[in-house]
């Protein structure tokens, strides 16, 4: 039987991974879940308290082909707060293509020994190839249309420190599903921890694959997020896009960006998210991401630290145990 958030009876201790790398939340058990929120939770409570220097000693190279403000600067601060050493490596994603230049970095990263590698790219599975290739431990911090483990993990736990639970909470995800890789890996984790997840997009930006994924589907805001208790905007990511996929970004906020008007139709208690960057006026207007009695975004941020705290203290913790066993 699957494990709800409810029964969870875990202490906040340090979590040991299946995996000595975190590469998505598919597959990932239940159980890794709820142990991953709750040492977050322990970390987000403790945010501007000293807390146990358990990455002391380690190095935390930051290995970047996308550019990114808050997802690096979120996990330097987790590695700094847990006694880390952080290097910051940012690639301009255009100049470098992937394959045989991506592992070449690697190796050369790989001769200098650090513990956890964090990593963004825009190819879909370049973590997993990196994680072939070197010994340090690796995070996914986000390929190409896949996965954002991370970004998943600090959405669920906002929700569930907000909520007091995930099961049962019915969440609209929104907008540009075919290239987010946030929305990939919330299907995986929200849905996996029992709440009903739906996917509210123009056809064009859903995944030819989507018949596949188990979710429900809606092509209206009004029907999608109609008594929805979060409802999560998406950004149209445009660097990912051929060109054809929207109306213009007016038309598009007609039908599909969140505003006062469209919100009635959720829960009368519903609340915001967005993982950011916010195109205002595109998929979310200004007056409601700014509502700081409905939007979550800001809460997303800070626990986005919980989490990577979380996330790195347990693949130093799972790296440790497998050199001794
Ligand atoms: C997301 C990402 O990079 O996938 N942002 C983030 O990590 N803060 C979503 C996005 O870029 O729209």
């Amino acid at each position: 039987m699957a494990m709800t958030t409810s029964q969870t009876d875990t202490p906040a201790s340090a979590v040991t991974l299946p995996s000595h790398h975190l590469l998505g939340i598919e597959g990932m058990d239940v159980l890794t879940m709820h142990r991953l929120l709750d040492r977050a939770s322990y970390f987000a409570d403790n945010l501007t308290n000293d807390v146990e220097q358990t990455l002391k000693g380690q190095t935390i190279v930051n290995l970047f082909f996308e550019n990114s403000t808050r997802t690096r600067v979120s996990f330097e601060v987790a590695a700094k707060k847990l006694g880390a050493s952080v290097l910051n490596i940012s690639v301009a994603g255009s100049s470098v293509k992937k394959g045989e230049t991506l592992v070449d970095t690697a190796t050369t990263l790989n001769a200098m020994h650090p513990d956890i590698l964090v990593v963004r790219h825009h190819a879909s599975g370049a973590p997993q190839l990196l994680a072939q290739h070197i010994d340090a431990a690796i995070i996914n911090a986000g390929d190409g249309r896949h996965e954002h483990p991370t970004q998943a993990l600090l959405d669920a736990l906002t929700i569930k420190r907000r909520f007091g639970k995930i099961e049962g909470l019915r969440i609209a995800i929104c907008g540009d599903i075919t290239n987010s890789r946030v929305a990939r890996s919330n299907l995986y984790l929200l849905g996996g921890l029992g709440a009903e997840v739906r996917f509210v997009s123009p056809s064009t930006l859903l995944p030819p694959a989507i018949g596949d994924m188990g979710v429900a589907v809606y092509h209206d805001m009004a029907e999608g997020i109609k008594d929805c208790d979060i409802v999560m905007m998406l950004r149209l990511q445009t660097e990912r896009m051929e060109g054809r996929e929207t109306p213009s970004q007016h038309e598009y906020f007609n039908l599909f960006g969140l505003d006062s008007d469209k919100l009635e139709a959720a829960a009368p208690k519903a609340m915001i998210m967005h993982p950011g960057p916010m195109n205002r006026g595109v998929e979310i207007d200004s007056e409601i991401a700014d509502d700081h009695e409905r939007s979550l975004i800001h809460k997303q941020v800070e626990m986005g630290v919980a989490i990577r705290m979380a996330c790195l203290e347990a693949l130093a913790v799972t790296a440790a145990q497998k050199r001794s066993a």
